[in-house]
């Protein structure tokens, strides 16, 4: 195993990048109505069909049609978004003229749209735009509404699409993603089935944890030109913490009871937070071992990211003993006059406990991984060195193959 690297975030650097406008709040969403006239009188409206049946949709929908915009729906929106959905569209509404494209559902559906916003506008190949800043230019102007809480995808500016050809998910990550604005309305997420619930919280937890225990890269100028994640920094910090501090209260309330607005609207709030941390913090590694995880066994992403945590943050923390005791504070666990380490200690603790409380699996074996497969998922997980990369201490194959040894087995009776 390699040794310990603590990367410090010399420069103090800060990079924030976000959707134009954001509104938030419960019923916010009618406010669409009188946002969308600013665009244009011609919305395409993105989901799947079952927010398409939804009545919360239909009122929405008859809203702004009340108010004067003409909208369209394509609601044929899949899960884990096949690249195929992207060409659909393209052909569906070929010569079609839209001013606005407006997304409501959850991360799927709006990492859809997107990509469906440059496609409208430049046409193209969508195999043309995977990667980082391969996108040309500008797509139409993007609203995004998300109904989960939460993936963060309403905040962020990549999409990740299942490429079948190449049986594997792709990323296209550019600036021109980014949504011109977003409502964020926590009503949404009342009627969200409870699986989903599960591994969408699951999924802003992670995102939270790895953006704030993500390396600082202390990059050059060129180096922010040319990547979109810069690594921990000042403004992705705040953000998580904001996060951390929310998840604390909201997670038990919520699982509790399903129905309290004010949790559901914390978690929201969170998932939100935790998509602006990520934005320019980028994920880590437990990011990159769930990928290969979910295309063999297809289980949530959420539920992935989340099993993997507390192996994951066993293995780095030596590198982050002072953010993780910080976490400590900010979820509210921290030890009185215990050293830092055993803050961190509690913190991997605490975070495990939220986890178990919104019913998120804390081994790998109930994601339906196998011994097995252990070999083939360290081989792919390596390929993701955009996030290999960004985990604060050096991944090497074979930790990977500790990491998930010990996660099939369920023993975190081990530090470091
Ligand atoms: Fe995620």
């Amino acid at each position: 195993m390699s040794a310990p690297v603590r990367t410090t975030n010399d420069l103090r650097l800060g990079l924030l990048r976000q959707p134009g406008t954001v509104l938030f709040g419960p019923g916010q969403r009618h406010h669409l109505a009188r946002l969308l006239p600013a665009y244009g009188g011609r919305a395409l409206f993105c989901t799947d069909e079952r927010m398409a049946a939804d009545p919360v949709y239909r009122e929405l929908v008859a809203g702004v049609e009340e108010a004067g915009t003409k909208v369209t729906t394509y609601a044929k929106v899949e899960p884990d978004l096949p690249r195929q959905n992207l060409e659909a569209v393209a052909r569906a509404h070929d010569g079609d003229e839209f001013d606005v494209v407006v997304a409501v559902g959850g991360g799927s559906v709006l990492d859809f749209a997107k990509v469906a916003a440059i496609l409208l506008a430049q046409g193209g190949d969508v195999a043309a735009l995977y990667g980082e800043n391969v996108v040309p230019a500008a797509g139409l102007p993007l609203v995004t509404l998300p109904t989960t809480g939460g993936t963060g995808a309403e905040a962020t500016c990549i999409s990740v699409v299942y490429d079948d050809e190449r049986s594997m998910k792709v990323g296209i990550a550019s600036a021109w993603l980014e949504a011109a604005a977003t409502i964020i309305d926590p009503e949404f997420t009342l009627t969200c089935p409870p699986s989903l619930t599960t591994a969408t919280a699951a999924d802003a937890l992670t995102h939270l944890v790895e953006a704030f225990t993500a390396r600082a890269k202390n990059p050059t100028s060129a180096d922010l030109d040319a990547h979109l994640y810069a690594g921990k920094n000042l403004l992705a910090d705040t953000w998580a913490r904001q996060g951390l501090r929310l998840v604390r209260d909201a997670f038990p309330r919520m699982a509790a009871d399903p129905a309290d607005l004010g949790a559901r609207s914390d978690t929201m709030l969170a998932a939100f937070s935790a998509g602006l941390a990520i934005n320019t913090a980028g994920t880590a590694a437990a990011h990159a071992i769930q990928s290969p995880i979910g295309a063999l066994t297809h289980s949530a992403h959420g539920l992935g990211v989340g099993a993997l945590l507390p192996y994951v943050l066993r293995f780095n923390l030596p590198t982050r003993i002072e953010e993780l005791a910080e976490v400590a504070d900010l979820i509210g666990v921290a030890p009185a006059g215990g050293s830092a380490e055993a803050a961190a200690h509690a913190a991997v603790e605490g975070i495990e406990s939220l986890l178990a409380t919104i019913g998120c699996p804390l081994d790998l074996a109930a994601l339906g991984l196998r011994p097995e497969h252990v070999e083939q998922v360290a081989d792919q997980a390596m390929l993701a060195t955009r996030l290999t990369a960004n985990n604060p201490r050096e991944l090497e194959r074979a930790d990977v193959v500790r990491i998930l040894e010990r996660g099939i087995a369920g023993d975190r009776s081990w530090w470091t």
